[in-house]
């Protein structure tokens, strides 16, 4: 007895699913941020404070629990931001979501919004908690636009400068992304 022919639905989606699977390509990109939440071009400004903690709880912090943070951070290929190429920005915001010193973290929410190269016009969408303190940070990409279609993902985000007087930073990212 001969067997019943394969429905053409299921040969249809199979086409699609392969189709689907040969374009997926995945990318290491580097770079540094630069995160100046100080002077007369900071690119990050306080859009909401948290309650200011009492005197009492110790010396001043830069920024509090439930403070909001909008940025739009230059994204440069070195670490230095006045003699290095600007290869995209970091747009959206954090806010200060630990609540003791012992462990600061954040909530970070960004778009990072390529201008050179061949993801030129592509964003990659970061949703993460960020504990500043750690040596290495991990981050999960969690999608993208443009070629970034589909994009999953995370981020090793190291401090590679931070100024602990004015709170500017310059943060080393390394992207690894399938999409
Ligand atoms: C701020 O930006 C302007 C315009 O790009 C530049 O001329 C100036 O030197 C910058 N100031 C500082 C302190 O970086
Ligand atoms: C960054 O580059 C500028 C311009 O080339 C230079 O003057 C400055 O010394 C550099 N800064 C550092 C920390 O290397
Ligand atoms: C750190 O920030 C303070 C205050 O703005 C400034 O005086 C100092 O020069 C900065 N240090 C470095 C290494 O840039």
């Amino acid at each position: 007895m001969a067997s019943p022919p394969l429905p053409k639905l299921f040969l249809l989606f199979t086409a699609m699913a392969m189709a689907a699977l040969a374009q997926h390509s995945s990318v290491h990109l580097h770079f540094y941020l630069h995160d100046i939440p100080s002077g007369p071009n900071a690119t990050a400004v306080v859009a909401a404070s948290g309650p200011k903690p009492a005197p009492s709880a110790g010396p001043p912090s830069l920024f509090n629990f439930g403070d909001v943070v909008v940025i739009d951070d230059p994204l440069t290929e070195g670490p230095n931001l006045s003699a290095s190429k600007l290869v995209g920005r970091a747009q959206g915001f954090y806010v200060l979501a630990s609540q003791g010193p012992a462990d600061p973290a954040l909530l970070l929410t960004t778009s990072l919004v390529f201008t050179e190269g061949r993801h030129a016009g592509s964003t990659l969408v970061i949703l993460s908690r960020d504990a500043v303190l750690a040596p290495v940070r991990e981050l999960p990409v969690v999608g993208g636009s443009g070629a970034f279609r589909w994009a999953r993902g995370y981020v090793l985000v190291k401090t590679y400068a931070l100024n602990s007087t004015n709170g500017n930073a310059i943060l080393e990212w390394d992207v690894y992304v399938h999409y």
